[in-house]
């Protein structure tokens, strides 16, 4: 119980020293956008998942398209990360449900930066799980998806939808 006590202490005091984490920036979207962004958010979480049942069963060809199909820089979601947001913004589709170009304007040039290098990660993956369905290499593999999943990572700790 002492033990107990004392670690939990030291936890707090751990807090105190090194505070909250950082806040997160939060961005400010449209309602229409808001919702295409959390599509493409929840497919991309999909897309993940599929990528790993397919590597499962050796299916390296079906995980590497996956990963380059709906995550890829080729991807209708990555629109949106391929050039400076302002660029697009001046560009930016009268339809935002169907074209995710519309979103670039709202995003920060450091996270479209992460979203371009996690598409760039994406089409790594393709290549490197293609490379993999001769070697049978899984580490390899799976080391190279964990390089796409860090990118969604960093994203996530540093940005956030503000409510609307
Ligand atoms: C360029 C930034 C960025 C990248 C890269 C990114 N996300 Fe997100 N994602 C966000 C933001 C911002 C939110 C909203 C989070 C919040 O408001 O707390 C979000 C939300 C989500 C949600 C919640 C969806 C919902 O309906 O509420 C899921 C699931 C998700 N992301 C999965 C992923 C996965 C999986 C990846 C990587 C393959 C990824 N994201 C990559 C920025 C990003």
């Amino acid at each position: 119980m002492k033990r107990l006590a004392l670690s939990l202490l030291l936890g707090l005091m751990a807090l105190e020293a090194f505070g909250a984490p950082p806040a997160r920036t939060g961005i400010t979207l449209p309602p229409e956008i808001r919702e295409q962004f959390l599509m493409n958010m929840r497919d991309h979480l999909s897309a993940i998942s599929e990528i790993q049942a397919a590597l499962a069963k050796g299916r390296f060809h079906q995980a590497a398209d996956i990963a380059k199909d709906r995550i890829g820089l080729g991807a209708s979601s990555s629109e949106a990360c391929r050039m400076s947001g302002m660029a697009m913004h001046k560009e930016a589709s009268p339809n935002p449900l169907t074209d995710n170009r519309a979103l670039s304007g709202f995003m920060p040039e450091s996270m479209h930066k992460i979203g371009f290098g996690m598409h760039a990660a994406a089409d790594q993956f393709a290549q490197d799980a293609r490379k993999a369905a001769k070697t049978g290499d899984y580490r390899m593999a799976i080391a190279s998806l964990s390089r796409v999943t860090t990118q969604c990572i960093a994203c996530h700790a540093r940005f956030k939808l503000n409510s609307r």
